[in-house]
């Protein structure tokens, strides 16, 4: 129907704000895409050293995606609309997110906006996921790596915790893919041995 196309069109242009673009822009910091990965992230922004750009770039990208899911079940059932369409708001923010309308279709890794995205879904699914991603982090103080790991453990985390019969289960394991195959850079440095260190910046000094 028209409206479900408005909610998914309108997911995919609010995913399309890239905020380590915007909010790099209003700080008057470099673009993030010309530094360190090139990718815009919080990850990323943090290289530059300006620590309260990457926390606003995390929070930016992350709230979109809870955003587009709460507009999305907010609405869906007044529209006669079931959990689908807050499955295909939660595809499309993301796919905004990796491909931007506004930014030349050069968008992140997904990872803070698929973290707000399963706010969305669920509470606990998020803080398992948010907890994954801290413990790894922690541990091996790689922001790739415990994205990755984070990601693919969210469908195991979704099957356990929603089940294996709702919508969102097949979300995750959608979210996870298009998680896992943005990070293929970050995957060759890791079998390589080259990825960086989350504190290091981008010109070297830490
Ligand atoms: O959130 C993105 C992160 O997992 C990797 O970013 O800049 O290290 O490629 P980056």
């Amino acid at each position: 129907t028209t409206i479900a196309f408005a909610f998914v069109l309108a997911a995919y242009l609010i995913g399309s704000l890239s905020f380590a673009v915007i909010v790099s822009r209003a700080m008057g910091m470099a673009d993030p895409r010309s530094y360190g990965s090139g990718n815009p992230g919080a990850t990323n922004v943090l290289r530059s050293g300006k620590k309260l750009a990457a926390v606003l770039t995390l929070l930016g990208d992350g709230l979109k995606g809870w955003v587009a899911v709460a507009l999305a079940a907010h609405f869906a059932p007044q529209n006669g609309l079931g959990e689908q369409l807050i499955a295909m708001s939660a595809i499309a923010v993301l796919v905004g997110h990796m491909w931007p309308l506004f930014f030349g279709f050069k968008g992140g890794k997904g990872v803070a906006t698929a973290v707000g995205v399963l706010f969305g879904f669920n509470v606990w699914l998020a803080l398992a996921a948010v907890a994954t991603w801290l413990f790894v982090a922690l541990v091996l103080r790689i922001s790739s790596l415990s994205a990755l790991i984070a990601a693919v453990l969210s469908p195991v985390y979704a099957f356990f915790i929603i089940g294996p019969h709702s919508v969102y289960f097949g979300s995750c394991i959608v979210i996870a893919f298009l998680v896992v195959q943005r990070h293929k850079s970050n995957i060759l440095n890791l079998l390589g041995g080259q990825e960086t260190k989350i504190g290091d910046k981008a010109d070297g000094s830490s």
